[in-house]
Parts: structure tokens; C-alpha cells; sequence
């Protein structure tokens, strides 16, 4: 199966790696190849990847590049199976697959939605969570004093926040959970992906339901009863499970991926580790644009489709192939960052970054992230000032995804002298 006919010059074909091993060595090597080149994703799918900063930025602002999957050449042809479990990444019926009009369309009532105000709101919920997960945290210590910080913490808070901003009844959070994992993992198999998206279809229909009888604070009674605008079409029910299921999906297993690698850098990270310690609140905020920098929770994003063929840094991109967005790769281009641009360094003066994207598809979700970390790491150092990971860093097992840059655990000693 090929996405697209060969170019007429040769363009260097990357095997990317599925299981997420080594992502930045991965990143530097495709960075080498040069500055558009091409990587096979699982199933022999090529797509096009853009490595430099600049170029990508470009890219990601430039009108004739859509996010629209029914643009995409190889799918129409029928070169991609229907059951492409990554085809759950891209095969979507929301704002990140609409481009122009239709993507304003979809957009916009979330943006309205999900304001700052409204995260703001949940701050005194989201202390509470935090207080209570951090009480519970040395229960869950193994017969060696070990604490997975990831499986209690990280992982849990960010699933629970999003959760109640939208208004996913409790019982239900720990099948939500597994259902979105189905959707991040690159080791789902056809089946699994089609009885779960038969699953969370049932789901969201009793959701709506409920909140068309009786619609309450949450982002799906908002979103249920706000009138469109301009008059333009209100969402179908297809559209908002959809858009409901990514902002989940979007909005936890990038949470939890940041708050695990900040720790993990700052563990890591002895001096940087010290100075927060006797830092201030902004000493915080740099850790977190640091970790985002350094450790992007998105590593590789698909899809993008040139509307027309395209040329860049010479090489022409035709209409309707896909392209995947490297952003935790560009986020260490040395071009961006000179030769440190692989330290971690809370003190560097380039902050800005990458890790959102950038152009109209450019993340929702920023302050609630933020807000988030703020509220997931200060009070864990603050906490336990003794901290220490019970493992060396290098063997922590990635998340088995291109997508997802993180490690599927992160063992603590919560005391250590
Ligand atoms: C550390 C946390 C997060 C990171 C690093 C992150 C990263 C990103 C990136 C890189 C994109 C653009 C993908 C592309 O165009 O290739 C994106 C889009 C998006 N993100 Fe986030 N995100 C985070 C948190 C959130 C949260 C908390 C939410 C919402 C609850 C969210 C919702 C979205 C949505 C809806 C889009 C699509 C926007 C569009 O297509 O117009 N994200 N995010």
C-alpha cells in the first residue's frame, strides 16, 4: 500500500517507530534527512513530515493546507482498510478535520464554551482533587516504598477534570479511561476500535438525554443549548460526540504527559530541581514552558492535506497526500534553539514553542493545561521536597504511540533521605 506516487526526485522514506522508543533521537535523525522528507507509519501508510520549525509553522498558516480527511487522495483511492486503527485519529467529524467556514463553525461554540472563566470556576474542585490524590498517595506506595506517580496522579487528575467540565457521570470515568487508551495506542487491533467506538456511541446518547431534559453547568448542556450564530447550522449529535470525544481524549492524555515529564524532568534535573525550591510562582510557569518545549506532549500529530501541490524547501508536496506535524521534534530544531536545544533549562530565553500548534487548528486547551500543571506540581514538590524517581530514567517504558510522548510510569519514592 502506497500513499502516493513516488516523487520525481527522491525524498529520504523514515520507518517511524510505533512503540515511541527513543522519539527525539528518532526526531534528530529525521531532522538530518533534511528539512521535508517522508516517514512509513504502522500498516505501510506514507505520509509526509515537515522537521523544521520555521517551515512547519509556515505550513501549519498556510491556506491551501486543510485538515479534511476526505481530501486525502490515498483514502479516496481505497489505499487505506477501513479499519486503520490510526484512521481514529484522523477519520474525525469535528473541528479538526474542517477547514474555512465549517471549521469557524465547529470552533466557535467551543471556544465560547470553554473559557478561561469556566476553568477558573473549577479551581477550588481542582485544589480538592489535588489535596485528596496527594493524601492518598503513600497508600498506594509497593512493599519496596515505590509509588507509580503516573497511575495515581498524573493519570487519574487531568481524566477527572475534564471529565466533570463536561459533564461525564463518575461511574462511567474508569470505562472512558480504557476507551480513549484504545484510541491512543498504536497496538489496538480492528476490533477493538470498532466496539469501541460502538461503545462511546451509546454513551454520549444517554449523555445528551439526560442534558436535554435537564441541562446543567457542563460543557455538553452549554454546547446542547446555545444557540448558534450567523446563522449557521447547530452541531448534529454525530458531530458532538465527536467533538466531546477529542476534547477528552485531547484534553487528558496531554495532561497527564505533561505533568509526568515535567516531574520527570525536574528529577532528573538536580539544579533545576533545587531552584524551585527556592523560587517563586514564575519559577513554575517556566518549568512548565520548559517541559512543553523540551518534552512536548504531542509528538507526532497527522494529518495535513495541501488543497493544491506545494512546494517546500524545494520539494513539491501534490495535492491530497497527508502530511504528519512533528511537534515535539521541531521543539528541539537547533536551528530554533542553537546547539542546547536538547537541555532541559528552565532559564533558557527562547520560550516560545511549538506544543500547541500553531494557524487555525492551533489547540483549544492551553489555559486549562496550564492551569492544570499549575495545579498538579507545585503542591507535589511543596508536599513531598524529598522526591526522587526509584529508576533510571532511561529504562522508563515509552507510551507505545506516535502521538503520545511519554512513559507509561513513573516510580517514586515519595520520602527519600
Ligand atoms: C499539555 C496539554 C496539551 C497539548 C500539548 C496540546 C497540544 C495540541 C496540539 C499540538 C494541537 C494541534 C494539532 C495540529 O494541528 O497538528 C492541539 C489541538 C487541539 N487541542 Fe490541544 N493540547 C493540550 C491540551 C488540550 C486540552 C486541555 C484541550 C481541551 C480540553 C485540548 C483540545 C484541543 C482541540 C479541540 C484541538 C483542535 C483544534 C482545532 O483543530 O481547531 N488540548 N492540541
Amino acid at each position: 500500500m502506497t500513499d502516493q506516487t513516488p516523487p520525481a526526485s527522491p525524498v529520504p522514506l523514515f520507518p517511524l517507530d510505533p512503540t515511541g522508543a527513543d522519539r527525539h533521537h528518532e526526531s534528530a535523525l529525521m531532522r538530518d534527512l533534511g528539512p521535508v522528507i517522508r516517514a512509513v507509519l504502522p500498516g505501510n501508510v506514507t505520509m509526509w513530515v515537515v522537521t523544521d520549525y520555521t517551515l512547519l509553522t509556515e505550513l501549519s498558516t498556510d491556506p491551501r493546507v486543510g485538515r479534511d480527511w476526505r481530501t486525502w487522495e490515498a483514502l479516496k483511492r481505497g489505499d487505506i482498510p477501513d479499519d486503520w486503527p490510526l484512521l481514529s485519529m484522523i477519520r474525525l467529524n469535528n473541528l479538526m478535520a474542517r477547514d474555512g467556514a465549517e471549521h469557524r463553525r465547529l470552533r466557535r461554540p467551543l471556544t465560547k464554551a470553554f473559557t478561561r472563566n469556566r476553568v477558573e470556576r473549577m479551581g477550588p474542585r481542582i485544589d480538592e482533587i489535588v489535596t485528596t490524590m496527594l493524601d492518598e498517595l503513600p497508600h498506594h506506595a509497593d512493599a519496596d516504598g515505590i509509588v507509580d506517580l503516573r497511575k495515581h496522579y498524573a493519570y487519574p487528575f487531568p481524566m477527572q477534570v475534564i471529565c466533570e467540565l463536561i459533564g461525564i457521570p463518575e461511574p462511567w470515568w474508569p470505562r472512558f479511561r480504557e476507551l480513549i487508551d484504545t484510541v491512543i495506542r498504536t497496538d489496538t487491533t480492528p476490533q477493538q476500535f470498532i466496539d469501541s467506538q460502538n461503545e462511546r456511541h451509546d454513551y454520549f446518547q444517554q449523555l445528551f438525554t439526560m442534558r436535554r431534559k435537564n441541562p446543567t453547568d457542563d460543557l455538553t448542556s452549554a454546547l446542547l443549548t446555545t444557540p448558534p450564530e450567523h446563522g449557521e447550522e447547530p452541531f448534529t449529535d454525530e458531530e458532538l460526540e465527536d467533538t466531546l470525544w477529542t476534547l477528552i481524549g485531547a484534553g487528558h492524555e496531554t495532561s497527564i504527559s505533561l505533568i509526568v515529564n515535567a516531574t520527570r524532568a525536574l528529577l532528573t534535573h538536580p539544579d533545576q530541581h533545587h531552584h524551585i525550591k527556592t523560587g517563586n510562582k514564575n519559577t513554575w510557569h517556566h518549568v512548565i514552558e520548559e517541559t512543553l518545549r523540551y518534552d512536548s506532549p504531542v509528538g507526532n500529530f497527522p494529518a495535513r492535506f495541501p488543497t493544491e501541490d506545494i512546494t517546500i524547501a524545494g520539494i513539491t508536496i501534490p495535492k491530497g497526500d497527508a502530511i504528519l506535524a512533528p511537534w515535539s521534534g521541531v521543539n528541539r530544531d537547533p536551528n530554533q534553539y542553537g546547539p542546547t536545544a536538547n537541555q532541559f533549562n528552565i532559564h533558557r530565553t527562547n520560550k516560545r514553542h511549538l506544543a500547541f500548534g500553531t494557524g487555525p487548528h492551533i489547540c483549544i486547551g492551553p489555559h486549562l493545561a496550564r492551569f492544570e500543571a499549575m495545579a498538579a506540581l507545585p503542591p507535589l514538590f511543596t508536599r513531598y521536597p524529598h522526591l526522587t524517581l526509584a529508576t533510571n530514567p532511561t529504562t522508563l517504558p515509552p507510551v507505545p504511540s506516535l502521538f503520545s510522548n511519554s512513559t507509561t510510569t513513573l516510580p517514586v519514592h515519595l520520602n527519600h533521605h
